[in-house]
């Protein structure tokens, strides 16, 4: 089965991107593994560190070149994604020639209340992790409106349309991968 080490680009506790996150864990079930990687502790880039790295950052790296594939999930903040994730991508990309993200396929997906559901902060993740080295899947793309009503609390999809639409996202991410994985 293809590992997917997966960024949650929220921190707080009752984050709905993390519940979609969690949602799509349950529906990839037999098809795709899940690897959290936790950004928690993970501190603003800073070269100085390289001398000790935390093990937030090494931790992270190594997931990144365990996995066949890389999913961030993120809210968008003021238009943009979440600095989190900004940190994330950075580190990773370090030292200098040992970038763990390149040739990874990548795939971005959010949530928010407002109806284009985090449009423009996954468009700006896109270019960043283009920049980075993934193979970013384009499509579909997922901007999720987050409704209450359409996850249950043990992260079932309840809307039968959210559930399809979903279940198509993770077919094609698991296709993109098969294609474009090393
Ligand atoms: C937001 N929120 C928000 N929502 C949105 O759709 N577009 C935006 O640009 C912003 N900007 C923004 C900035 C900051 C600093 C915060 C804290 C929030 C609202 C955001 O979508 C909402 O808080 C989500 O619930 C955040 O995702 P999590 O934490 O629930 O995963």
């Amino acid at each position: 089965m293809k590992t997917i080490a997966v960024f949650v680009g929220s921190l707080r506790k009752e984050s709905l991107n993390r519940k979609l996150a969690q949602a799509l864990e349950k529906l990839a079930e037999g098809k795709l593994k899940f690897n959290w990687v936790e950004l928690a502790d993970l501190p603003h880039y800073n070269d100085d560190l390289w001398e000790n790295p935390p093990a937030s950052v090494t931790t992270l790296k190594q997931q990144v070149t365990d996995a066949d594939g890389v999913l961030f999930v993120t809210p968008e903040y003021n238009r943009n994604f979440s600095s989190i994730l900004k940190d994330a991508v950075d580190w990773a990309t370090r030292p200098y020639g040992q970038n763990v993200w390149i040739g990874k396929p990548s795939a971005v997906i959010g949530t928010s209340l407002g109806q284009i559901g985090t449009a423009i902060g996954q468009n700006h993740l896109r270019l960043q992790l283009l920049v980075a080295g993934t193979i970013v899947m384009q499509m579909p793309e997922a901007y999720i409106q987050w409704k209450p009503e359409s996850f249950s609390a043990d992260h079932q999809i309840t809307n039968a349309e959210t559930k399809k639409f979903l279940e198509g996202y993770l077919d094609s991410f698991a296709n993109w991968i098969e294609r474009h994985g090393g």
